[in-house]
């Protein structure tokens, strides 16, 4: 068959494989740092194995080399779809994987290395940042292009997400980024002092909301009505979701900096429109676990379902205790403490990273011309392994963040300090035996994940393109 009558599933599969792989990467480097944080001795005296380095190596495997392979794949099937088009540029689009996962690479060689701008979640030096900008650029025009050939006039709502997703991470990559090289390997950034945090923040929350949010909804918006088999609950609610979501978060930067040299109007600022922000995410979340209205009972068999309710009840979570944390006076107890780590877990495992693998596995038997995944049960033990594990990490790091909190303001009635910092380490470390054991049985899942990918990929030998449905 003619193959700009068929999809270009080619991409999507290599993603949706890449996926998998990084999940385990990452998510491996974040066991052992948590293991570090209990047993300092694992650094093994190497400047390369040091907390300092494999932390931002966690965080960059976890968010861009797992989310990111996440949401290529997601975005790239569902733009097809929904367009009734095959994907812009063949090529173009190849350059996207090969060019992303190069990023990857360079990543995991020069952070180990110490070779950082020191700029949370956007510590990759100049080279890589420049070929970020054309990975990403050429994602726009693969993207876009695909919008611009569709054969159906209306752009389903999932589209506006993954778009929203990468005008703004364009945008947010190069504002962030500007810097003046000094060498190969070392740049300066452009801005100094509280203009460089606040435009770092401006880029970490909006990271959050676009990178780890925006196009996660794009996949909820697709992929829970297609499992469930229903309409989606409201479209009316899901275009009021898009624009009052990506029209507030963009202030919201600011709470990260509260109690600095921020003027503290802005801190101020960036506050409200934090605790506005619930109402679009929670507008959100309820349209997406709604969508299920008559068809509750498909969660008793069918897992792939599970993970994704339980992640939008995850997301709700987290969008429910972001605008209580941005409160300037319950941020003075969080800040700084485990709590943060908790919050950030239970958007990245319970929303970002569940939601990703119930999609995955919802995709990947239609892009290998197979009914389902080689096991049905193996989908709904490694439902529970994250779950339970999920709910092991966060619920240790509320508990040892709040007690970090309260140890650290709690002084005598001389004024003088109740407790040395080292008490409260001391006190922390039953904590962090629980979310070892918690981040490990969520590794664990995604071996079994792992496996079960390999054995439905082993069953389908030959793989038929499949055709653009005809318009007429
Ligand atoms: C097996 C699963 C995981 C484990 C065991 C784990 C463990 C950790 C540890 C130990 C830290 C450092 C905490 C500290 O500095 O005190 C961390 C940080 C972080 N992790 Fe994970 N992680 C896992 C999965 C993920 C996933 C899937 C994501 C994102 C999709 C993620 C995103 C992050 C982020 C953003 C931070 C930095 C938080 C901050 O700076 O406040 N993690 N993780
Ligand atoms: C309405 C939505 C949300 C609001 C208002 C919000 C608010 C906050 C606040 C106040 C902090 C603590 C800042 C500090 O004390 O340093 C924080 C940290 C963080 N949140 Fe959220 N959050 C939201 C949703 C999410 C979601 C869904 C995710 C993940 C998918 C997420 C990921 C993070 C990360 C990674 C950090 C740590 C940043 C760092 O210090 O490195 N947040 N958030």
């Amino acid at each position: 068959m003619d193959k700009a009558l068929t999809y270009n599933d080619d991409v999507v599969r290599q993603f949706a494989i890449m996926t998998v792989v990084w999940g385990i990467v990452g998510m491996t480097v974040g066991v052992f740092i948590a293991a570090q944080l209990m047993w300092p001795q694992l650094g093994f005296d190497l400047p390369w194995l040091s907390f300092g380095r494999l932390r931002p190596l966690h965080t960059n495997a976890v968010i861009f080399a797992f989310g990111g392979s996440a949401l290529f794949a997601t975005s790239y099937y569902v733009v097809q779809r929904t367009c009734h088009a095959r994907l812009f540029g063949d090529r173009l689009a190849a350059f996207t994987f090969w060019g992303w996962n190069l990023v990857i690479v360079l990543a995991a060689i020069t952070l180990p290395l110490g070779m950082t701008s020191s700029k949370e979640y956007a510590e990759l030096e100049w080279p890589i940042d420049l070929l970020i900008t054309v990975v990403w650029v050429a994602y726009a025009v693969v993207f876009f292009g695909t919008i611009m050939k569709r054969k159906v006039k209306h752009i389903y709502v999932a589209n506006w997400f993954f778009g929203a997703f990468i005008l703004t991470v364009a945008v947010l990559h190069i504002v962030n980024s500007l810097a003046i090289p000094v060498s190969a390997t070392k740049s300066y950034s452009l801005y100094s002092g509280v203009v460089d945090a606040m435009v770092q923040w401006w880029y970490g929350h909006n990271a959050v909301g676009f990178f780890l949010t925006a196009g996660f909804l794009g996949m909820m918006y697709y992929f829970v009505p297609k499992q469930a088999g229903r309409p989606v609950f409201s479209y009316r609610l899901s275009v009021v979701h898009f624009w009052a979501l990506i029209s507030v978060y963009m202030w919201a930067g600011p709470h990260h900096l509260h109690y600095t040299t921020l003027p503290d109007w802005a801190q101020s600022l960036g506050m409200v429109f934090s605790l506005v922000l619930f109402a679009p995410s929670w507008g959100g979340m309820i349209n997406g676990i709604m969508t299920l209205s008559g068809a509750w009972h498909k969660l008793r068999t069918d897992p792939i379902l599970k993970f994704m309710i339980v992640s939008l009840s995850f997301y709700g979570m987290s969008t429910f205790e972001g605008p209580m944390m941005s409160i300037k006076t319950v941020n003075a107890l969080s800040h700084y403490t485990d709590w943060t780590i908790g919050h950030v877990h239970s958007g990245a495992l319970g929303w970002v990273a569940m939601i990703s693998m119930g999609c995955i596995y919802s995709l990947l038997p239609r892009v290998l011309g197979r009914d389902a995944m080689y096991s049905t049960k193996l989908i709904d033990i490694h439902f529970w392994t994250s779950t339970i594990g999920t709910v092991l990490y966060i619920a240790a790091m509320w508990m040892a963040g709040v007690m970090q909190g309260l140890m650290w303001r709690a002084v005598n009635a001389d004024g003088t300090l109740t407790y040395t910092f080292v008490e409260s380490l001391k006190a922390t470390y039953p904590f962090y035996a629980i979310r070892l054991a918690g981040g490990t049985l969520f590794l664990a899942g995604t071996f079994i994940m792992a496996y079960n990918v390999w054995k439905t990929m082993a069953e389908a030998k030959s793989v038929e393109p499949v055709p653009v449905p005809d318009p007429a």
